[in-house]
C-alpha cells in the first residue's frame, strides 16, 4: 500500500502540530542582556544594536521591572565605567558601576535572577581582557594568572553588592576554580558561577563592542578565546570548568557553534546556556529594516533552534521582545 507511513498527517493543523512539537520555548529559557553606565536618567541606543540602550542604574532598575514583568527570570549586566586604565581598577571597586547597578535593580526586583559579567576588556583601556604583560618574545599578551587575580576581586566585589550569579567571560585558564574558592571562603557558597566556558574568538561581537565601548585597542582575542573551528578543545574546556565548580556552562555564540551546543548538551548534566551574540542580533535588525526578512519569526526560529540543540538558557537581546511575542 503506498504509502503507510505520510509524515504530514501530523501536520495537517495546528492542533496536531501542537501536540507533535519537540521542543517549545519559553520566557523561562531567556536572559536579558543590560548595558549599564554612569549617570542617572540616562537611556542612550546603541547605533549598532536597534531596541538596545546603555542604561544609568535607576533606568536599568526600570528596565528589569519591566523585564520581571513579562516573566523574564534573569538579567546579565555589562558595566561601561567612568573611567578606564591599565589594571581595569573600576572593575572591583565597590562602589564601580556594576555594584551601584545591582543595588538598585534588587532593590527594585528583588525576585529577579541579577547576573554580572565578570572580564576587564570593560575597564582597561587597552580593551583587553585581562592585565597585559609583555610575554617570553617580549610580545604585549595578556597574562593568565595576573587576570585571575584581578578576576577574583572583581566577582567578589559583584557577590558583596549582591549578585545573585557571577559569569566570567575572560577565557583565563582557572579562573572558575579560583573565583569559587574566593567566594566560598568570602560567605558566599550558594553564589553559582555561570562559565563562558566554550568562547569563540567571533567576529560576531563587533556590535557588542561598540555597545561597551571595549574593542581592544592593539591585536585580537585569540590568544585566550577559543578558534572556530575547533569543537573537541571546546569540549575540554567545559569538562575543566565543571571539574573547577562551575554550575552552569556557556557556549559562546549560538547559531554558528550548534555542534558545541549540542556535543556539550549530550556530554555534560549541567545547564548548558548559549549566548546568542551581538551580531546575531543585529543581522537580523539589519536585513529586517530592508525589508528582507521578518525580524519576529526569524528570531523565534533562531531561538528555538538554539533550544533543540540543547541550551536551557539563551542570553539574548531578543528576551524582551521574545517574551511578547510568546505571550500571544
Ligand atoms: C566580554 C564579553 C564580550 C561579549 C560578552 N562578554 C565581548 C568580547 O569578548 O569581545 C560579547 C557579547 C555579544 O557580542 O553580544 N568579554
Ligand atoms: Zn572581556
Amino acid at each position: 500500500m503506498f504509502p503507510a507511513t505520510r509524515l504530514r498527517r501530523l501536520r495537517r493543523n495546528a492542533t496536531f502540530r501542537r501536540m507533535a512539537r519537540e521542543t517549545r520555548l519559553s520566557v523561562d529559557n531567556l536572559i536579558a542582556p543590560l548595558f549599564v553606565r554612569p549617570g542617572e536618567g540616562v537611556r542612550k541606543e546603541i547605533r549598532s544594536m536597534p531596541k538596545q540602550y546603555q542604561l544609568s542604574p535607576d533606568e536599568a532598575a526600570e528596565e528589569s521591572r519591566r523585564l520581571a514583568d513579562k516573566g523574564i527570570p534573569a538579567v546579565i549586566l555589562f558595566g561601561i565605567p567612568e573611567h578606564k586604565d591599565p589594571h581595569g581598577s573600576q572593575a572591583y571597586a565597590p562602589d564601580g558601576i556594576i555594584p551601584r547597578a545591582v543595588e538598585r535593580i534588587k532593590q527594585r526586583c528583588p525576585e529577579l535572577c541579577v547576573i554580572t559579567d565578570v572580564c576587564l576588556c570593560e575597564y582597561t583601556d587597552h580593551g583587553h581582557c585581562g592585565i597585559v604583560e609583555r610575554n617570553r618574545d617580549g610580545v604585549p599578551d595578556v597574562s593568565n594568572d595576573a587576570t585571575v587575580e584581578v578576576l577574583v576581586k572583581e566577582a567578589l566585589a559583584h557577590a558583596r553588592a549582591g549578585a545573585d550569579m557571577v559569569a566570567p567571560s575572560d577565557m583565563m585558564d582557572g579562573r572558575v576554580g579560583a573565583i569559587r574558592r574566593a567566594l566560598d571562603q568570602a560567605g558566599f557558597p550558594d553564589v553559582p558561577i555561570m562559565a563562558y566556558s566554550a568562547k569563540f574568538a567571533s567576529a560576531l561581537y563587533g556590535p557588542f563592542r561598540d555597545a561597551a565601548e571595549s574593542p581592544p585597542q592593539f591585536g585580537d582575542r585569540r590568544s585566550y578565546q577559543m578558534d572556530p573551528a575547533n569543537a573537541r578543545e571546546a569540549l575540554r574546556e567545559i569538562a575543566l570548568d565543571i571539574e573547577e565548580g562551575a554550575d552552569m556552562v556557556m557556549v559562546k555564540p549560538a547559531l554558528p557553534y550548534l555542534d558545541i551546543i549540542h556535543a556539550a548538551y549530550e556530554r555534560f548534566d549541567v545547564p548548558i546556556a548559549a549566548y546568542n551574540v551581538s551580531g546575531e542580533y543585529s543581522m537580523v535588525c539589519a536585513a529586517a529594516e530592508r525589508g528582507w526578512l521578518d525580524a519576529k519569526t526569524v528570531a523565534l526560529e533562531m531561538l528555538t533552534s538554539i533550544r533543540r540543540a540543547g541550551a536551557q538558557l539563551i542570553l539574548t537581546y531578543w528576551a524582551s521582545q521574545a517574551a511578547d511575542w510568546l505571550e500571544k
